[in-house]
């Protein structure tokens, strides 16, 4: 199931609590939204691939697993191969390694492959953000099917959108990281990316609804 470059949000499964996480894919079935699930590492490490094919199947809505994989053509295929014959729909890849990587990924014809582009955490200032405008242009003539931009610079993401027309836009960095829902998607991303917001609260289902609303409630 590819993602549809629509407005929608991305909620990232990082618990660490593998039953928790079954559990929640579960009750998002029927969840009002265009939502999709991103498997992080730090919820993979608890039981291996496994979880990606457990989701799968309580689950109607389209997987990313984010391995944010950054290895050489050969290992990353394999990596990505994995979360694809699990039931990955996507997986999410390096942008700086280069196109070979992402070429090799794209050759499986497994799934969407999504690049991030650029980050927000300070140290990104260092080395990502100053080439973050030549690995937009080298993705968007690779042909890639998602990027990662930053929502915590909204205008980095509406310049960094005109050079990625093709690709639909997911943006972390909502609620936790300081962003406001909505703001990413007024500045041209199709998805917001929002984890512990969700997970963490007490009914996460509906703090999944209430942001969607918020989010997209902005944009018309
Ligand atoms: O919990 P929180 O909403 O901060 O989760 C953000 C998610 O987005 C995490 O899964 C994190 O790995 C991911 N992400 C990010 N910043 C990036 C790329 C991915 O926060 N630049």
């Amino acid at each position: 199931m590819r993602l549809r470059k629509e407005l929608g949000l991305v909620i990232a499964f990082d618990m660490e609590d593998a039953n928790l996480a079954a559990n929640f894919a579960k009750d998002l079935r029927g969840a009002k939204g265009n939502f999709a699930i991103k498997i992080g590492r730090t919820l993979e490490m608890q039981t291996g691939k496994g979880i990606i094919a457990k989701i799968k199947e309580f689950s109607d809505l389209p997987v990313i697993y984010d391995g944010e994989i950054a290895d050489i053509p050969y290992i990353s295929k394999k990596i990505a191969k994995n979360a694809y014959d699990a039931g990955a729909d996507a997986v999410i890849v390096h942008g700086f390694v280069g196109s070979d990587v992402l070429n090799e990924i794209g050759d499986l014809g497994q799934g969407d492959v999504i690049a991030v582009v650029e980050m927000t955490h300070p140290g990104s200032d260092e080395y990502i953000q100053q080439i973050s405008e030549k690995i937009a242009e080298m993705v968007e003539e690779i042909g890639v099917d998602g990027v990662v931009l930053p929502a915590t610079r909204p205008e980095r993401v509406k310049k960094l959108v005109k050079i990625v027309k093709k690709a639909y836009v997911i943006s972390p960095e909502i609620k936790a990281q300081g962003a406001n829902p909505g703001n990413a998607i007024l500045n041209g991303a199709d998805y917001e990316v929002v984890g512990r917001a969700i997970y963490e609260a007490d009914n996460p289902k509906r703090a999944a609804e209430e942001i969607y609303k918020e989010a997209i409630g902005r944009c018309h």
